[in-house]
């Protein structure tokens, strides 16, 4: 895989940092792009500089035409940036907040995908990050379930369409990262102990199990169309 280069966008934390990790150790080289500067020369570092960066705001169209224009031809793109935004019972959550995370979420997962277009090789992939809120029923997740399920619907519609390029995806289940930040401690603690004893395997999701994920839909060219739904069962159980 030594000439194969994948780009990561929102490679600085969590899951995307996650998958850069295990791409470098398979022989990938990586860029991992995000918003903050200080947050990815940290991710850099936690590579051992493995890893190229760029600053990029998945928002802004022109933003992202400049970074694929710098980075040229590459092979495969992951989209590990999302959204918080769109969560709540039905009943309450405002319009405004379901909007952002379909802003923050499906939108920049389409913009970054056809912008990509003329860069990623045709053997390459793409591999976009949804969640388990599109596949199952779990009561609070409309809007966010409904940004998710929007971003899981391009899956098999580009694999039909960008052929011979793949694409694929990967619907994470409950994964202890900074993405839970907007809570607090507190809140945390007692979220991930009611999710904890809902899911069948009896434990919160590691990045590193979505990041295996991310890179057998990679790395495996036979794989085409499919969303790898890694959620240690809760999608049963809620
Ligand atoms: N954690 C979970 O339980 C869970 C469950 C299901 C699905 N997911 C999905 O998994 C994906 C990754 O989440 P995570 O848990 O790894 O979250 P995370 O740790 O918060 O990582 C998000 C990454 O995306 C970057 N990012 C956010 N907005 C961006 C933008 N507009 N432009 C460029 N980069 C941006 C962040 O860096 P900057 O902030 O510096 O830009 C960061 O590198 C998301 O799509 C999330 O919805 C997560």
């Amino acid at each position: 895989m030594q000439n194969q280069h994948v780009l990561i966008i929102g490679g600085s934390s969590g899951i995307g940092f996650a998958a850069a990790r295990q791409m470098i150790n398979l022989g990938y080289k990586v860029t991992i792009a995000a918003r903050t500067a200080a947050k990815l020369e940290a991710a850099k570092c936690a590579l051992n500089n493995g890893a190229d960066t760029i600053i990029l705001n998945a928002t802004d169209a022109d933003a992202i035409r400049d970074a694929y224009n710098a980075l040229g031809a590459f092979d495969h793109l992951v989209l590990a940036l999302g959204s918080s935004k769109g969560a709540g019972a039905f009943a309450t959550v405002s319009l405004e907040e379901v909007r952002q995370g379909f802003e923050e979420k499906v939108f920049t997962h389409f913009l970054c995908a056809q912008t990509a277009l003329p860069f990623l090789t045709p053997c390459g992939s793409i591999t976009f990050i949804s969640a388990v809120t599109a596949h199952a029923a779990m009561p609070g997740t409309a809007g966010i379930g409904a940004a998710n399920a929007a971003v899981a619907a391009l899956v098999p519609i580009l694999a039909a369409e960008l052929r011979p390029l793949r694409v694929n995806g990967v619907s994470p289940g409950v994964i202890d990262t900074p993405w839970w930040d907007f809570l607090s401690t507190e809140q945390k603690t007692q979220v991930f102990a009611d999710f904890k004893s809902k899911t069948p395997v009896d434990r919160i999701g590691r990045s590193d199990d979505v990041a295996q994920a991310i890179s057998f839909l990679i790395s495996n060219t036979y794989m085409n169309g499919h969303i790898i739904i890694c959620d240690g069962g809760i999608r049963l159980t809620t």
